[in-house]
């Protein structure tokens, strides 16, 4: 009887444990399901486009927009292209990164701009996270120096465009330049980069946000006093609105800048930039922002899929660095259920090889409209393979 009832047991345990199993296997099935389909349609791309001509979107013509090596964006699709080989674990596709990263190398010179961040951190950063390759790390602290090259210490900031009105536009989206500057100064570069760091986040704490922490996305400068002379938009709705994409570049530098200085007002800062997003009355349901929050024709307006990207990816990160960040991860995965469905990821060999649809780059000035856009894809890779590190999920089943 003792030795039935011990059979019974171990045959339970067994049945039990192997449930489970399935379950969780049937839990994660959407998430390998869209890795399989963003692989699938990465190489691709991979196959079709030359080094330093990057696939950036779509034209109205339905003709690929092409980013060359002084687009903004060209650094994204060689990052992507690293994340499909991190996933994918396909030499091929290093390859590929290798040469898409190594075109970019001339842009460690270039003083003219403040997107060196976006450049070559997606690119040689992730080439070196995942080589090791010295000869990245040399392109990047370069780089970190032509950057730091905009830094007005009368201003306290880093100068974001060279083009346009103002007397010294500074961007929100510049926060996410601390991330490859903070990285070279704990990596052989120089020092003043960290220092460059908590400057400029102070300052955009400072200027940048409003009370319910929504962004300006343009504050400019006195050159001499460091005095805000204007806040307001460029790619925005209107001055005073809170363009979603704004709200990510925030959220994911403040978080940034707190995981790496543990100072609590840059955490402070993260959780109330969150909040704003994941409370704010205008969210869809499917949690994928539309491109403003105060978007004049919601809920027929644009969606931007690149701005849930970058959230999703920052609230993951957050998720980590406060007691009780349950909700922010659980936030982030539903971002990322709703970017894995058909309605925003495209099937292998459509959506002009681009993994995600609708997104918006800058609809006050035409352009790039409900399309698909490199970051978009990046970020959402970024913060795929994030989670599944964070659910000590393997990124190949
Ligand atoms: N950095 C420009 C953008 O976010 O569209």
């Amino acid at each position: 009887m003792n030795r039935v009832f011990k059979s019974l047991v171990a045959v339970s345990a067994l049945l039990l444990t192997w449930g489970c199993q399935t379950k969780k296997e049937d839990n994660n099935a959407w998430f390998y399901r869209a890795l399989d389909k963003s692989v699938a349609q990465v190489k691709l791309a991979a196959n079709q486009y030359q080094p330093g001509a990057n696939p950036r979107s779509i034209e109205p013509d339905g003709s690929v927009r092409i980013a060359g090596i002084k687009d903004w964006t060209c650094g994204f699709f060689p990052g992507t292209v690293w994340y499909a080989y991190e996933i994918s674990k396909d030499k091929e596709l290093a390859t590929k990164a290798e040469k898409l990263t190594e075109a970019l190398e001339p842009i460690k010179n270039f003083t003219h701009t403040h997107d060196l961040g976006f450049m070559l951190y997606c690119s040689f950063g992730n080439g070196y996270r995942l080589t090791k390759n010295e000869k990245y790390k040399e392109v990047i602290l370069k780089g970190c120096e032509s950057l730091s090259s905009r830094f007005n210490p009368n201003v306290g900031a880093i100068r974001s465009w060279d083009f346009g009105p103002w007397q010294y536009p500074v961007i929100v989206d510049n926060m996410m330049n601390l991330e490859m500057l903070m990285w070279a100064s704990n990596n052989g570069g120089d020092k003043k980069f960290r220092d460059i760091c908590v400057s400029h986040a102070n300052k955009t704490i400072n200027n940048h946000f409003r009370e319910d922490y929504s962004s300006y996305h343009v504050v400019s400068y006195d050159t001499i006093t460091g005095k805000m002379i204007s806040q307001g938009t460029y790619q925005g709705y209107a001055d005073e609105s809170a363009w979603s994409r704004g709200q990510g570049w925030g959220l994911y530098g403040y978080t940034y800048m707190y995981s790496q200085t543990k100072d609590p007002k840059y955490l402070e800062q993260a959780k109330h930039i969150a909040k704003f997003i994941m409370s704010h009355p205008r969210t869809p349901k499917d949690k994928v922002p539309y491109w403003d929050y105060d978007a004049p024709n919601i809920p027929d307006a644009p969606r931007d899929a690149s701005a849930a990207g970058v959230i999703a990816s920052a609230l993951l990160d957050l998720s980590q660095l406060v007691e009780d960040g349950q909700n922010y991860f659980d936030y982030a995965e539903d971002m990322l259920k709703s970017l894995s469905t058909e309605q925003y990821l495209a099937e292998p060999g459509t959506n002009a090889l681009f993994v995600l649809k609708h997104s918006v780059g800058a609809l006050p000035k035409s352009s790039e409209i409900d399309v698909p856009l490199n970051y978009a894809d990046y970020y959402y890779l970024d913060a795929m393979v994030k989670y599944a590190k964070l659910k000590n999920m393997p990124l190949k089943k």
